[in-house]
């Protein structure tokens, strides 16, 4: 079942087309392979950047904006989406073009390795389950701590692996025989689940990621971990 995973050039291609391919109904999908607690983790990320109620904030990697809606629901500030599949963009920008809230958004196309973004305009940014799709996660924090103003906060929500060794190897089983066969149910894509399951489970300790972090010009670095360690909440301040 282990999937070998694309790298460089070929991994964008391959997750840009393959999120382009899942816009349809990626919500709903999500929700069921997560048992409806994406939402509570957003939710938590959202909370924890408190602190920009009024700034500017980027949601990197914002697929159908889920956390770009929360963020407009619970701040006062400017949102700006950048996301390299403009399929999942579109998926989700007409539930906000139609809000009043609508006119503190703003989305773009574009790659989180070559942030459309001048130096030091944002107050804060959030990625949520995106650093993992990305092809050089490294590119990605450095790009983001040149986009986030000295004092900006940086909050990221990511899969990673129970640390628990009985929970973890009872998630192990989830993901294979659960996740898979049901998101290859509702979808047809097995091949995007596959890979799913294998970049959770290549995917860095959070303690290399907080040290990534902290290379790439943040400090206050911390991760926390949610419903026994599925996701971690990294927050990091910019330097
Ligand atoms: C798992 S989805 C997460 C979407 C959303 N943030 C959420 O919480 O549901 C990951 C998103 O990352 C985007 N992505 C992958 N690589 C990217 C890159 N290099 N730059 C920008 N977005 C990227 C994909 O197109 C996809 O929409």
């Amino acid at each position: 079942m282990d999937r070998k995973l694309p790298t460089g050039k070929e991994k964008k291609r391959y997750v840009t087309r393959m999120f382009t391919g899942l816009s349809g109904n990626y919500d709903l999908v999500n929700s069921i392979c997560s048992l409806f607690i994406d939402h509570a983790w957003r939710l938590r990320a959202v909370k924890s950047l408190a602190a920009c109620a009024e700034g500017r904030v980027l949601d990197l990697c914002a697929g159908t904006l889920p956390l770009s809606l929360a963020l407009l629901k619970r701040t006062r500030g400017k949102i700006v989406a950048v996301d390299i599949s403009e399929g999942m963009l579109r998926k989700g920008f007409s539930r906000i073009a139609a809000k009043p809230a609508g006119t503190r958004f703003a989305a773009t196309c574009g790659d989180g390795e070559f942030l459309p973004l001048l130096n030091e305009t944002c107050d804060g940014a959030m990625v949520a389950f995106g650093i993992r799709n990305l092809s050089d996660m490294d590119k990605g924090f450095l790009e983001l701590a040149r986009v986030i103003r000295p004092g900006g906060k940086l909050v990221i929500l990511e899969f990673s692996r129970p640390k628990h060794p009985l929970f973890a190897c009872l998630y192990r089983l989830y993901l294979r025989l659960v996740l898979v066969p049901v998101g290859t149910l509702l979808t047809g894509d097995r091949d995007a689940y596959q890979y799913l399951v294998s970049s959770i489970e290549a995917f860095p300790r959070p303690e290399q990621i907080t040290l990534k972090l902290r290379k790439a010009g943040f400090t206050n670095t911390e991760y926390i971990p949610l419903t026994m360690g599925i996701v971690n909440l990294y927050k990091a301040e910019r330097v």
